[in-house]
């Protein structure tokens, strides 16, 4: 997705590799001892579908910004991904956008059915948070990370956004409720994997606020940016279907601004954002990344 070039590109590909490779380690299904492998089957094909790891890359680079070993972050960053997978998992259910494509592959539920769909985010969602529980960090860390990233998918975060959105299908809201809807069901796991990634660092108050304040912005910018590829993008690059907001009564950023306007939001966004990167030294790579966020076709 990204047209990262020179050292970024080296990076980027190397923090997605080493992502990918943590995620597929969890496959180690016990067979003999557990019969059931549609579950864990289950996880697995939702899991290596091919996400784009945008969030488990923002933490491993934030832990690098902040002087850490980023390897040492590299548990919790696969533990945000199976957060971010059951999320969707979840969203594209029936009860919820009744999407049947992700990530260039039919649905979870339309592969599995929905019971094992549910049941397959609700396992990822446990799995995450045994995956930081049994790190190597120090356990304050490990227990800081913990409360982040619990708080961020919780009633003030994914989960709450994900009830303001189903609850107001079909009935148009306010703008304020809307940015509080997107801050909420995306956001919230950005701003935590930023976060997280100052957390595993052992970062000071300064730099996770810092790292806040950015992320509040490239949260709101990635939705808005989905919101827009919702109606103008292709969806074979996309991997997920085009128009489905407007089919469900959603109101988006582009049913309130429009397309254009909302292209513009999203720019003065990251442009925000880029300008709270010089607290942090070294960030040639984090400033591309978010430039190249705004420009994403999926
Ligand atoms: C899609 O997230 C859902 C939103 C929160 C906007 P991504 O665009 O990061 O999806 P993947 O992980 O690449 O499939
Ligand atoms: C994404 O909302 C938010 C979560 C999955 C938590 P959307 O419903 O807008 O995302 P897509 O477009 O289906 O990926
Ligand atoms: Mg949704
Ligand atoms: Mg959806």
């Amino acid at each position: 997705m990204m047209k990262l070039t020179g050292e970024n590109k080296e990076r980027l590909n190397f923090y997605i590799d080493i992502i990918e490779k943590k995620l597929a380690s969890y496959n180690n299904f016990d067979e003999e001892n557990f019969p059931q492998k549609n579950l864990a089957d289950a996880m697995n094909y939702s899991l290596s579908a091919g996400g784009k790891r945008v969030r488990p890359v923002l933490m491993l680079e934030f832990c690098r910004l902040c002087g850490g070993d980023f390897q040492k972050a590299l548990s919790p960053a696969a533990a945000m991904e199976m957060i971010h997978t059951f999320s969707l998992i979840h969203d594209d259910l029936p009860c919820m956008d009744d999407d049947d494509f992700r990530r260039g592959k039919p649905s979870c539920h339309k592969k599995f059915g929905e019971a094992i769909a549910l049941l397959a985010g609700d396992a990822l969602e446990n799995l995450a948070f045994e995956v930081i529980a049994d790190c190597e960090l120090p356990d304050r860390v490990k227990i800081n990370l913990i409360r982040e990233l619990s708080n961020a998918v919780g009633i003030n975060g994914m989960i709450g956004g994900q009830v303001i959105d189903i609850e107001n299908e079909g009935k148009g809201i306010s703008e304020d409720l809307l940015y509080k809807m997107h801050s909420c069901k995306t956001g919230a796991l950005i701003k935590a994997a930023c976060r997280m990634g100052c957390i595993a660092a052992d970062a000071d108050g300064k730099k996770l606020l810092n790292a806040g304040a950015f992320a509040e912005k490239i949260g709101l910018a990635f939705q808005i940016i989905d919101d827009i590829l919702n109606v103008a993008g292709d969806e074979k690059v996309l991997g997920k279907p085009v128009g489905s907001d407007i089919k469900h009564g959603k109101t988006t950023f582009v049913t309130i601004y429009g397309l254009e306007k909302s292209m513009q939001m999203a720019e003065t966004l990251t442009n925000e954002a880029i300008s709270i990167l010089k607290e942090f030294d070294e960030n040639e790579f984090i400033v591309d990344f978010t430039k190249n966020l705004l420009l994403r076709k999926k």
